[in-house]
Order: structure tokens, then sequence, then C-alpha cells
């Protein structure tokens, strides 16, 4: 054996150990696509998924891929250098349009498209600031531009949320350019960026902000334009970073911004240009969610809301800790690794899929259920959730909030 096996077989300790307890949770395969679906056999309703206006499934979604099968097959062999289509020329376009910028750019995930902008915007002028919550994307990025010889920003973080503690890296920032980081809802706590105060302290020291709008996009404003829709700001945050794979139904990352910015880093940055094309099936599913957008946002988006409402109401009233969430992304907080394996195991069962997060996913103490709302969900499932939720969060004390008992322990 080399020294990678050993390594390896070293560091998977702590995995052996749930497999063995039968708490490993992840990585189940479902056997079909859509909120219901089975896994060896079992059915069940999913309540961790990103789909977040349930469109993914939809016929009309799943036609359109179909067609451009038949046109463009289902990749293109290479990088948008050499592998660009009309369908990524229009849709592009498109997307500018609807979000309100003068420019888009197409990558191949949401994760490339963060790695790749802050990669190519970053340099030994610059100063990056994170919000100590940020998604691996954006600390991806800015760690690996701050390791690159040709870059090296300065990295520095500021509090979660926090426009005081924003404000103080700043004022004592050491390079002469500032680029903030947020998101437009925070994904496994489900609160929105307090984006309006932010803008308005970046305005005053002159930052530029980027805002991955990944859970915010078709969620959030009433068209579904996202949070800067939400909080009536459009047009105040130069660049947005968004992705098909929540709300429209497949995979890819988008760069909204003005036409120069989104052309240097078409031209700069090595996620985009050494990477494959996304392929054309995929770019069609989401150009056909994009028209229901366009036709139908407002409706869509009251549906989504006027469910997570109701989930949030009830998972009030029967006591349960939503955390910092105010969004259709609930958290339903266990504070303790063991109630939250034992929740998920127990729901599973029953029928319902609520992924256990734990550390090092989030700090210790802060080990919760990932509950997601979509458009998608019925009254019914929710409250077939809602019911189980309540008898096993009683038995394992996760409402009261008290100590699990040493013998379910063992
Ligand atoms: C906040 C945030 N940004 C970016 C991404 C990455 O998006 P993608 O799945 O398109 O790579 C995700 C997905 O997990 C996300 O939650």
């Amino acid at each position: 054996m080399s020294w990678i096996d050993d390594k390896a077989h070293t560091e998977l300790a702590r995995i052996r150990e749930a497999h063995e307890k039968q708490l490993y949770t992840y990585f189940r395969p479902f056997e079909s696509g859509g909120l219901r679906t089975t896994v060896a056999g079992k059915s069940f309703v999913n309540f961790s998924s990103n789909d977040y206006l349930g469109l993914t499934n939809h016929p009309k979604v799943k036609e359109a891929a179909k067609k451009a099968v038949d046109q463009f097959a289902c990749g293109l062999s290479s990088s948008r250098i050499q592998a660009t289509t009309t369908a990524h020329v229009e849709l592009e376009e498109r997307l500018a349009k609807y979000f309100g910028f003068e420019s888009a750019l197409m990558f191949t995930t949401g994760y490339q498209a963060m790695v790749g902008t802050v990669m190519a915007l970053a340099d030994k002028d610059t100063t990056i600031i994170l919000d100590n919550l940020s998604h691996a994307c954006i600390l991806d990025g800015t760690f690996l531009a701050a390791g690159t010889p040709t870059r090296q920003p300065e990295v520095r973080f500021f509090n979660h949320n926090s426009v005081k503690s924003l404000e103080r890296v700043l004022k004592t920032k050491e390079r002469k350019n500032a680029l903030v980081m947020v998101e437009g809802i925070y994904s496994l706590d489900g609160d929105m960026a307090k984006i309006k105060e932010i803008v308005e302290v970046c305005e005053r020291y002159n930052a530029v902000i980027i805002c991955d709008d990944a859970h915010g996009s078709g969620t959030l404003g009433k068209h579904g334009r996202g949070i800067l829709e939400h909080f009536a700001i459009e047009g105040k945050v130069p660049v947005v970073i968004t992705t098909f794979s929540k709300t429209f139904g497949g995979i890819g990352g988008v760069l909204l911004g003005s036409s120069d910015v989104v052309n240097h880093v078409k031209h700069t940055a090595r996620s985009f240009l050494f990477s494959a094309s996304l392929p054309v099936p995929i770019v069609a599913a989401a150009a056909t969610i994009l028209t229901m957008l366009e036709e139908e946002g407002p409706a869509l988006v009251a549906e989504l809301h006027e469910k997570a409402t109701y989930m949030r109401t009830r998972l009030g009233e029967l006591g349960f800790d939503l955390g910092m969430s105010d969004t259709h992304i609930m958290p339903v907080m266990c504070r303790d690794e063991r109630k939250a394996l034992f929740m998920h195991v127990a729901l599973f069962e029953s029928g319902v899929m609520m992924v256990p997060i734990v550390y090092p996913g989030v700090k210790l103490g802060e080990e919760r259920l990932r509950v997601n709302i979509t458009r998608g969900h019925t009254r019914e499932d929710m409250d077939l959730a809602l019911d189980l939720l309540d008898s096993y969060g009683k038995a394992f004390f996760v409402q009261s909030g008290e100590e699990i008992g040493a013998m379910i322990a063992e």
C-alpha cells in the first residue's frame, strides 16, 4: 500500500464509524429525479432539494432538453472558446436582460463562475472582504487567488451579515481596491444578506460588491429576479453570480455584470477557458425555465412564498428553532450531532428526506436538518413532515433542547 492509501484510510476513520453505527446518510443513490423519488425501492419526499420552483421535471423543460440532444448531443467536446453555440449566446443575452445587467456569461457550474471571477478580478491591489459564513466557492476562489503568485490579494473576513464589522475591515484594509463578497441567501442558514446596508457602506468606501445569488434567483423579488429586486436595489450591485443548479433545473453558472467586466472575465477566467462548454440540452432546459419566469414569474414566486409561510408558521407553533432563517430555506436546528443524525434516520424511514448537516459543514453545536420548502411540495407533503418532525423531535428532545441522554448515545 502506498502512503496515499495509508493516509486515506486513517482520515476515513470518522466515516467508517458512521457506517458501522448505520448513521452514514450521504450519497444515497436516487432511482429517479424529482421531489418524490426512491432509494432501494423506498419512497420518500425530498425536503433537501434546491429545485425551488419545482420546474426541473416540468414536461416542457424535459422536452426542450430532448430536442436539443438531437441537434447538439450531450456535449460539445471542447471549451467555450471553440464550442460556443447560438443557444449559449441567445440565453446569455436573455439572462442579462431578465436580471437587468449589460452582459451575462455562462460557466459550466456556479462554483466555477465564482472561482473564475474572483481569480480574474482580484490581484495585489485588492483586498477581498468575505462574510465569515461564505460558501465554499467564494472561499476557494479567494484562497486560490491568494495563493497564486501573480494575484495575491489581501484576504479579510467580517462577522456574518454585520455591517459594523464590514465597516471596521473597510477602514483598515491594506490594499487600494476592496472587493466585498456576499450571498443573497445564505444556503445553510436561510437568512438574507443585509444587502441594502452593505451597499450603503460599500458606496461610502468605494468598495465593489460581488453577490452570489444562487438561492435568491427565482425565489426573491416579485418576479424572481433575486435579492436585488427584493430590496429594490437593482443597479446598485455591479456583479451578481448565480446558478442553474437550483431554480433553473440543471447545472451551470452565470456571471452578470457590465459588458467590460464580463468580457474581461470571459478572456481571463481559467475555470471558464479551460473547462468544457455547458451542454446544450442543459442550456435549453434553463432557457425554458427562464421563459416561464418571464411569463408567469410573479405567480410562481408567490406560490413558493405561500408554501414557505405555511411551513414556517407551523414549525414555529411546534416549537422548532429555525436559527437565522427568514426565507424558504429553514434549517431545523438540532444543535447536537446525534440528534440531527437520529432525526434524519427516523424521518427517512418514514418517507421524509431531510439531510443532516453536521461538523465540519457547520460549527459544533449548530448541527441541523436541511429543510428547503419548494413550490413543488404539497400541503400533504408538508403536513406529513410536520407530524413526523413533531413526534421524533419530542423523542429526541429537539424542541426542548434537553440533553439527549447517555443511553441513546451508546
Ligand atoms: C451559495 C452557493 N453558491 C454557489 C453554489 C455553486 O453552484 P453550482 O452547483 O452551480 O456549482 C452553490 C451550490 O451549492 C451555493 O449554494
